[in-house]
């Protein structure tokens, strides 16, 4: 039996639009185990209780690149990640699905090779690279290869995200985007990913807060997210300056270095009208990993 644990990401990290991204520990895990014929799949909703499941297809999709035919295949799944809330469920999926293949046939498929596979059934590298990397990344496209570094982040971070109890659909949440953008607001974004690189490596708060600001979606994608303004204004309040959508929303996530932050906004955000889990969490290092039971 193969056991695969993949970590929750958030992407974007307010102007790294489709580049940057972070790996939390906060882990799905997955097992797969022969059997006869078909497919069985536990410990997930019966809406992805079927043959369009992620895992599953991502599986197949590697179990193809290894030229392996999938006969019978039970997997289980410990589902730690909330769904459709922008914090990585979706790559936590696919990654778990190829690790998982890799494994399972014994294919040796180096993590690079596993990395691109994913990427290339996601379309987007930024959930992906930290999924499988950890840490910190910025990633790339060139000629369809997808290319990822490693940054490192101040021990001092910590994340706090408020997640609703609604979901967003990225399709929208992209579709909502506009087709083209201005000189000026293209070198606004240029200039704070660079710089809040530096920043999130030195832990310097004030740096960050100025340098999440972005010009390319999240005001676009502030009308999808229901009490956005009011979460905004609440963690303000709270000395929280530091706030950015987690990929393509609907969690919105709160940089601080303050273990108090959650209980200062506790209140404001219970009175809201939508439920808002208040959840802190750190950074994984180390990403994916998949062992042999
Ligand atoms: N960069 C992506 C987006 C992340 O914001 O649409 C979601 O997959």
């Amino acid at each position: 039996m193969i056991k695969v644990k993949t970590p929750a990401t958030t992407a974007n990290i307010g102007p790294g639009f489709d580049v940057l991204g972070l790996a939390f520990k906060l882990y799905n895990e997955y097992t797969f185990e022969e059997i006869d014929k078909g497919l069985v799949i536990e410990g997930c909703p019966d809406v992805y209780n079927n043959k369009e499941n992620l895992v599953y297809k991502s599986f197949l999709l590697a179990a193809e690149q290894l030229g392996k035919k999938v006969d019978g295949l039970k997997i289980s799944m410990k589902i730690n990640i909330p769904v459709s809330r922008g914090l990585g469920s979706s790559s936590a999926c696919i990654v778990g699905g190829v690790y998982g293949a890799n494994a399972f046939y014994k294919g040796g498929l180096t993590k690079e090779e596993m990395y691109k596979i994913a990427v290339m059934i996601e379309g987007h590298p930024d959930n992906i690279s930290p999924c499988v990397y950890g840490g910190l990344t910025a990633s790339m496209i060139e000629n369809e290869k997808p290319y990822t570094v490693g940054y490192d982040i101040s021990s001092q971070l910590k994340f706090c995200a408020l997640i609703p109890d609604f979901e967003t659909s990225t399709n929208e949440a992209r579709k909502i985007l506009p087709k083209t953008i201005d000189f000026k607001d293209a070198v606004f974004n240029v200039s704070r990913v660079a710089v809040l690189l530096k920043a999130l490596e030195t832990g310097d708060m004030d740096m960050i807060n100025i340098a999440l600001k972005d010009k390319l979606h999240q005001s676009y994608r502030g009308s999808l997210i229901h009490e956005w303004d009011d979460v905004k204004t609440i963690c303000e309040k709270g000395d929280s300056l530091a706030f950015f959508i987690s990929g393509s929303g609907p969690t919105l996530m709160n940089i601080t270095k303050d273990e108090n932050f959650p209980e200062r906004i506790k209140e404001g955000i219970s009175r809201l009208k939508h439920n808002w889990e208040i959840k802190m969490l750190e950074t994984d290092k180390g990403g994916a990993k998949a062992e042999i039971l």
